[in-house]
């Protein structure tokens, strides 16, 4: 099989006509691209016009071990036959203890825990914030310039990557306090790594919990691993454990969003692994179950309720959601991927770091694992980012049979699934860079 293969420049007649019918009939929310499919394997999607595209978003870092993977189809298919719901916060069964017993083990820190099943990543980020308050007994919470927790009021409160998800919106949850993110290209403070020291951790002790923050106060503090919708911005060594510290040192909760950064995509299991940090709660969406919804708030067990009925829903725990789960991660396991992305994470890091040397116009290189994005900026002096050549290219690439997806101001990222072969990952970084020698040229 050719990858990519178009037959009609993206979107086709076919395409058109559903892009229109959409547009009527759905409420606005945020598409990016005009690609309709039909169909996907692996790392290829079909769209319903007949052509080929190589996918480098993974729906939105969701299919990490590819679409349609055989073992998770199967495993679906099975328990839809079985029994679809049977609401899992009011009855039993067992593939949501099951699923609920292994994210325990899997997840950082040998401590026991509990865990409540929502069905995206911003309602596990609800759950987290009801489960913080409730067991601090303090309704306060830091979070980071360019975080993206959800955009459900509780989680938007805490999100803070673009104004226009939050304009009109107010007031949402009270208590929020955000600060300036480990973003070392663009250093808030105009520092540099290391001799800041780790300036942007410090001034939480230094700054906010002496002023804006009294510590009593703060259930706990919100971050990513590495800093997702915001521009996949990887902090420097050492600052997740100077914050995770600094939780400690004023008892409050460590609470980490691996919605984006989970299941391999940084080259561990988790994004937080690549510090020594343990979290007091973890949140994961997206990949755990390869599409179908699920999310997920990973606690320590002394944090869990007193009694019944604080905190329940209709679909979390989904037996079909929890089946398409432990496909997942059979699949992750039996295949590697944690060490695979890695792998691939480096040469995917290579490749772009070459193309980074040929085009002016990429001012910053930088991921973890397969988790890896570029920033476009006018010119390398000025920094000044570039939120139009990354458009075009954006839109260059799937016209040419590349599905890419936008973070940040002025960036794209690059999240195939973790078992992309070598052959289609070479496939989609020449397509990229057809893209950028065009976009150079123009
Ligand atoms: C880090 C992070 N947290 C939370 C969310 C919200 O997840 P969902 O869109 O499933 O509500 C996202 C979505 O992009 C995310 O990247």
């Amino acid at each position: 099989m050719k990858v990519p293969d178009i037959k009609v420049t993206p979107p086709g007649p076919k395409a058109r006509e559903i892009v229109e019918r959409d547009r009527t009939y759905l409420a606005t929310t945020t598409k990016s691209a005009p690609i309709v499919i039909r169909r996907a394997s692996g790392s290829v999607v079909e769209d319903v016009d007949g052509n080929l595209l190589i996918d480098f978003s993974s729906g939105i870092s969701v299919l990490n071990v590819g679409h349609a993977h055989p073992k998770v189809v199967e495993a679906i298919s099975k328990q839809a036959a079985d029994f679809t719901h049977f609401a899992g916060t009011d009855f039993y069964y067992d593939i949501q203890a099951r699923l609920a017993e292994r994210l325990g083990k899997m997840t950082p820190g040998k401590h026991r825990k509990k865990v409540f099943f929502g069905n995206s990543g911003t309602e596990a980020n609800e759950a987290a914030i009801k489960v913080a308050k409730s067991h601090k007994k303090r309704h306060m919470f830091l979070a980071f310039l360019g975080a993206f927790h959800g955009r459900t009021q509780g989680a938007l409160a805490l999100t803070a990557s673009k104004a226009k998800q939050r304009a009109g919106f107010f007031p949402t949850m009270p208590g929020a306090v955000h600060i300036p993110y480990a973003y070392c290209y663009r250093c808030p403070y105009k520092l540099e790594y290391p001799s800041c020291d780790l300036y942007c951790a410090n001034i939480i002790e230094d700054a906010y919990l002496t002023t804006v923050a009294p510590p009593e106060d703060v259930a706990g503090i919100f971050v990513e691993p590495v800093q997702g919708e915001g521009g996949y911005i990887v902090p420097p060594p050492g600052w997740m454990d100077r914050i995770a510290k600094i939780a400690k040192d004023h008892d409050f909760l460590l609470i980490d969003d691996e919605v984006q950064s989970g299941l391999g995509r940084t080259g561990k299991m988790w994004g937080i692994e690549h510090s020594k940090a343990v979290p007091d709660i973890l949140t994961t969406a997206k990949s755990i179950a390869s599409g179908l919804p699920m999310g997920a708030a990973v606690y320590r067990a002394d944090l869990d309720y007193p009694e019944s009925g604080k905190h329940s829903n209709t679909f979390g725990g989904n037996p079909v959601a929890c089946a398409a789960s432990l496909a997942t991660l059979d699949v992750m396991e039996q295949d590697d991927l944690v060490a695979r992305s890695a792998k691939t994470g480096d040469y995917m890091a290579k490749r772009l770091d070459e193309m980074k040397e040929r085009y002016e116009f990429i001012g910053d290189r930088r991921g973890l694992g397969m988790m890896q994005a570029t920033e476009f900026v006018v010119s390398r002096q000025s920094k000044k980012a570039d939120p139009k050549i990354r458009d075009a290219i954006e839109e260059d690439a799937y016209k040419h049979g590349l599905i890419l997806l936008p973070c940040g101001e002025s960036s794209l990222r690059y999240i195939p699934a973790l078992n992309i072969p070598k052959d289609v990952l070479d496939a989609g970084l020449e397509v990229l860079e057809g893209c950028f020698k065009r976009a150079a040229t123009s």
